[in-house]
């Protein structure tokens, strides 16, 4: 069983990546587990431009990190983002990554199992908790669960309250992908809305120029 797990703060040693930890170390007591951990602030990541090259042949022209953590997830069956809140929302780091990441145009999580984890001192997490799980949602991904830490600035997370909760979620989300667990509903019809309803239409209009995004739905299913 793979899993990938992203911290998405720019601190490679702060609150998000210490929970972060803790998950995985309860995920790999299961001999079957191999964890891929990576830090988005460990290499540089180019900004998106926008030359939709990606839409055409599925490669984006810029070889950088963000490549590496496409691959990781394409390789897993499961993802867990971790991530502080920025002035009420994801920070620009991940975002920036996201934006490269072909997400929802690919489905990239399409039969993929998710988790994400906020942490957040005063206000503004839940905000940044709906960011990642619409992606999550839009992307095609299985959600298993969420979990939103309230955490004094450089302050060490693990109370074991906790150590409990996350605990659980981690036991919740490696169950899930054991036992092939199905989508609830309201995940289903948000990324049938997402797909169907807005993407669709748009990219078809243009699938002259858009070639690399029809195969690849053709090749999982969400078109013929
Ligand atoms: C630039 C910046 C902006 C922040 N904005 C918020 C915010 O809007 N709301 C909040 O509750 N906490 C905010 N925080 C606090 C962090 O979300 C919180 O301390 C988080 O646990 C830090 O995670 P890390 O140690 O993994 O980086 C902010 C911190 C920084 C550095």
């Amino acid at each position: 069983m793979r899993i990938t797990i992203i911290n998405g703060s720019p601190r490679k040693n702060g609150a998000t990546a210490k929970l972060l930890k803790e998950i995985k170390s309860r995920l790999e007591k299961h001999e079957e587990v191999s964890v891929s951990y990576y830090d988005i602030s460990s290499k540089p990541i180019q900004t998106c431009i926008g030359c939709m090259r990606c839409y055409n042949t599925g490669i984006c022209h810029m070889n950088d990190y963000a490549e590496d953590l496409n691959a990781a997830i394409r390789n897993s069956e499961g993802l867990i983002i971790g991530l502080p809140t920025y002035v009420s929302n994801i920070p620009g780091i991940l975002k920036n990554y996201i934006d490269r990441g072909h997400f929802v145009i690919e489905q990239a999580l399409k039969n993929k199992y998710a988790l994400s984890l906020v942490t957040y001192e005063i206000a503004g997490g839940n905000t940044a908790l709906k960011t990642i799980n619409n992606l999550f949602r839009y992307s095609g991904g299985i959600i298993t669960g969420s979990i939103l830490c309230k955490v004094k600035f450089n302050t060490n997370p693990l109370s074991d309250r906790m150590t409990d909760r996350i605990y659980q979620k981690a036991d919740t989300f490696y169950n899930a992908i054991r036992t092939r667990k199905s989508k609830r509903i309201i995940d289903v019809i948000l990324n049938y809305i997402a797909i169907y309803i807005l993407i669709k239409p748009f990219v078809l209009k243009s699938r002259d120029k858009y070639t690399y995004v029809i195969d690849r739905w053709k090749s999982i299913g969400v078109i013929r």
